[in-house]
């Protein structure tokens, strides 16, 4: 979603800040804007579009300074044009602010300023926070932003500048993410570390109700009942090298194939072989706590939910633990039945999820456990959940989530390991378990080598404007999984459903033009999913199968098949997802559409 980029220090601001915004484009916007101290006010330049739109404006007339903010926006308060792009001046024209989040009671301070005399040239909320900043400005952009905070309701991530305090940059927090880059005599605001790598691995997380306020001699953190806060200075463990493209054409093809790696990078460390089971600590959990809790909840948005879904399979199927899905923006608004013999997982790739973290916040209000599988380190719900487990799945830029999908899988199966041996799995059960966890990175590397098979078969969609993606069990949700990534990236219209489902509905759309994706290893469902695949080619549809090595049956009822090899088969989905990742990747890339920015999308979805 939005991106906010801020310097103080030496070095000219403008280039900075533009390849910050650079930094930050994966997380999807549609209008970018830099404000710059030059020496005589605020220089603001702002452009609907790609930021390359914005450079273009710019073109030789970088503004001077070495002081400023720059934002991508992704519109929720008016429509994505250069009048309502960040950043936002106040009335006086010195102040001007960018925004994260929204201001819920942005119209009833707005009415208020208007009779006041304030004159509004945007539909946006952030510009009412710009002027409420003016209005209290009285010499201290500190006592200002921290004034004009009291009276705001909603969400914010923000950094504003003022032009009678050039060397100074006030960031504040609440329910959006920021953090502030420690460098060598020169500091940084960003709401991603992304944008700030190529100058410092050091930074400091906000917590909600924080300010920092950066000059040039350093950088303090307030809350905003003034008192000083001393926070730690942690280090990001990636380099710029992980963020880039390293010769892919597209960050979504990269993270698809650092996938061996990734999946080994969750299990890390968490294998007990002699025990034949996981170590967990991050939990915060005993094992007689652990054996406490009378049924599971997991929540999560998204490709995350579809994982959580996985993962209900594996936590009944290995523990016989009780264990619900929902849906964390239902979740928090329905009353839902959670105790402290819940425990509540919550899963996201980004860690900065509004609805996943309304719903963990909901679920410990109730007296449960939570715990997070969350990829981005140092995010919000990493930081608001009793305990859980880094994913490790580096960076994922591509907007379609891939490396982390499998690597939430793979934790998922690690604590239905855990809990599965606490609950009576055997010995030796656990110990084959982890032994075919252990070969997964080396059997998606055998996948990942027939990628070009999947590129061929991308000629099945050609013409196709809808399709169908069927499996059953713990490949259900895999179905669910193929159909988000075909339509996020290549705009075809894709369900997914389970495939016994199909007779009871989507079997009316069946015909030649509908293209239907089966996934169907071979496991205990198998010949019920024969009959499915029988039903779809009586009415004369079109079938792709992800089978199992060996599957001649299925393979000679097909249209087109790519086999997958032999697994555990809770375990199938990782194997399973692959090729429907690179299927969508394929399939979008003839279709010449942005890959790794698809159009509306944006990588971490912050507001409600
Ligand atoms: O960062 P999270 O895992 O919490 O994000 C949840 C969803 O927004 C995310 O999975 C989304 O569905 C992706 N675009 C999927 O590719």
């Amino acid at each position: 979603m939005c991106g906010i980029v801020g310097y103080v220090g030496p070095r000219p601001a403008a280039d900075i800040l533009l390849d910050g915004l650079r930094r930050l484009e994966y997380r999807g916007y549609d209008s970018a804007g830099l404000a710059i101290i030059n020496g005589t006010g605020v220089q603001v330049q702002k452009a609907a579009g790609k930021l390359s739109v914005l450079t273009e404006l710019i073109g030789n007339r970088k503004p001077k300074g070495t002081t400023g903010i720059g934002h991508t926006r992704w519109a929720t308060h008016g429509a994505p044009n250069t009048s309502n792009a960040h950043p936002h001046t106040d009335g006086s024209g010195r102040i001007a602010l960018i925004h994260n989040g929204i201001i819920e009671n942005a119209g009833a301070l707005k009415t208020v300023l208007l009779k006041r005399g304030h004159e509004f040239t945007s539909e946006t909320d952030t510009e009412v926070l710009a002027h409420l900043v003016g209005e209290y400005y009285s010499g201290s952009l500190e006592q200002a932003v921290a004034s004009a905070l009291h009276d705001v309701d909603g969400a914010y991530g923000i950094a504003v500048v003022s032009a009678d305090e050039p060397d100074v940059v006030v960031a504040a927090r609440k329910g959006s993410p920021l953090l502030v880059g420690v460098g060598e005599g020169e500091w940084f605001v960003a709401s991603d570390a992304a944008a700030i790598l190529e100058h410092t691995r050091s930074v400091v997380y906000l917590d909600d109700g924080e300010m920092a306020v950066l000059s040039r001699d350093g950088y303090r953190i307030r809350n905003l009942a003034e008192d000083e806060v001393d926070k730690p200075v942690n280090q990001i463990d990636w380099d710029l090298a992980t963020i880039e493209r390293d010769g892919y054409e597209h960050f979504m093809l990269k993270e698809i194939f650092e996938q061996p790696e990734s999946i080994a990078d969750t299990m890390r460390g968490h294998l007990l072989d002699d025990e034949g089971s996981s170590r967990l600590h991050g939990l915060n959990l005993s094992d007689e706590e652990l054996c406490q809790f009378e049924r599971i909840v997991i929540t999560a948005c998204g490709t995350s939910w579809h994982a959580a879904l996985i993962g209900e399979y594996l936590l009944e199927d290995l523990a016989r633990m009780p264990t619900e899905v929902e849906y964390a923006s239902e979740f928090r608004y329905r009353n839902p039945v959670i105790d402290d013999r819940t425990l509540v997982i919550a899963i996201s790739q980004s860690g900065e999820t509004a609805d996943t973290l309304a719903a963990i916040k909901e679920a410990k209000s109730r007296g449960a456990r939570t715990i997070g599988l969350v990829n981005v380190v140092g995010s919000t719900i990493a930081r608001e959940v009793d305990g859980g487990l880094y994913l490790r799945a580096g960076p994922e830029i591509g907007v379609a989530s891939t490396k982390a999908f499998t690597s939430q899988v793979t934790a998922l199966a690690l604590v239905a390991l855990r809990l599965a041996r606490l609950r009576g799995m055997s010995l030796e059960a656990g110990q084959a378990f982890i032994a075919d966890l252990r070969a997964l990175p080396r059997l998606v590397r055998v996948v990942l080598d027939r990628a070009e098979e999947l590129e061929a078969l991308a000629d099945f969609f050609t013409g196709s404007t809808n399709a169908l993606y069927l499996g059953r069990g713990v490949n259900f949700p895999v179905a669910l999984e193929g159909a988000l990534k075909m339509k996020e990236i290549s705009y075809i219209h894709a369900e997914g459903y389970p495939a016994a489902e199909m007779k009871h509905g989507p079997i009316a759309l069946i015909d030649e033009n509908m293209p239907v994706v089966f996934i169907a290893p071979r496991d205990a469902v198998h010949s019920k999913i024969v009959s499915n695949i029988e039903e779809v080619k009586a009415r004369g549809g079109r079938v792709i199968a992800l089978i199992s090595d060996g599957d001649d049956e299925i393979a000679k009822l097909a249209d087109a098949s790519f086999t997958i090899p032999m697994t555990n088969s809770a375990l199938t989905p990782i194997l399973t997802s692959v090729p429907l990742q690179l299927f969508a990747y394929y399939v979008a890339v003839r279709r010449e559409c942005n890959v790794d920015q698809p159009r509306n999308l944006a990588k971490s979805v912050t507001v409600e």
